[in-house]
């Protein structure tokens, strides 16, 4: 499933990042914002269980936790710009990390690094990355995930063009998709148009 999360204030913050005179401190916060914006969203339905807390007052009363741990899953390199914006608001998730680029030329994928928590395969897992173009990357983290027995998945992204939510639905319909715009189309390099060009490289500035 697709969830587009139509909100007045995560279309403006997108438009600085889209614009090309966005240096990239302001991309990198305005990426930040968006994540933790977004998350409140994807976190709505997750269950939570009771526990018996004290107040100052020494009074018992029930107070909500988490049923299950959360696990933020940056793809590497331009998924870190998320991490920090969803740790605001949900600070006990642990992090994942897995590595992937894609090659500029045949658009294929490499991974080089993967890492995760040791936590219950029922955890909600979260995949970040600002960027859904084919989809060859966030296909190849739900496949290593689902391959390794996490049940839990959702895919967080920025923009998505829709030969990547395609991408990504054909193979695991179970998974939501949750994106704050789904653009026109891949230019032929395999950017998204119209984007906000190589997420990575305006996040840390390497370009
Ligand atoms: C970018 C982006 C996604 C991927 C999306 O990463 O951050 O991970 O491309 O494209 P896809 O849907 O076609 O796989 P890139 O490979 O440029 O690596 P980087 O983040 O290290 O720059
Ligand atoms: N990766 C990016 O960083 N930008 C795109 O437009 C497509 C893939």
């Amino acid at each position: 499933m697709l969830k587009l999360i139509d909100h007045p204030l995560i279309k403006t913050k997108l438009t600085i990042m889209r614009d090309h005179k966005t240096g990239h401190t302001s991309f990198r916060n305005n990426l930040n914002e968006i994540a933790s914006l977004m998350v409140y969203e994807v976190l709505r339905n997750y269950k939570t269980k009771e526990i018996i807390i004290e107040t100052p007052i020494k009074i018992k009363t029930t107070g909500f936790v988490f049923d299950k741990e959360i696990v933020i899953v940056p793809i590497l390199r331009a998924g870190i710009g998320m991490v920090q914006g969803i740790q605001m608001l949900v600070p006990e998730a642990k992090v994942g990390h897995i590595g992937i680029y894609r090659d500029e030329k045949t658009l294929d994928t490499h991974e080089y690094f993967y890492k995760m928590p040791i936590v219950s395969k029922d955890s909600y897992i979260i995949i970040v990355d600002p960027m859904l173009a084919t989809g060859g990357s966030a296909f190849d983290t739900i496949t290593r995930l689902d391959n390794e027995g996490y049940v839990n998945i959702r895919l967080v992204c920025i923009v998505g063009a829709p030969e990547g939510v395609e991408k990504i639905l054909k193979h695991f319909p179970n998974v939501v998709i949750y994106l704050a715009a789904l653009d026109k189309k891949l230019n032929k390099d395999g950017y998204i148009v119209p984007g906000l060009g190589d997420a990575g490289d305006r996040i840390f500035g390497t370009k």
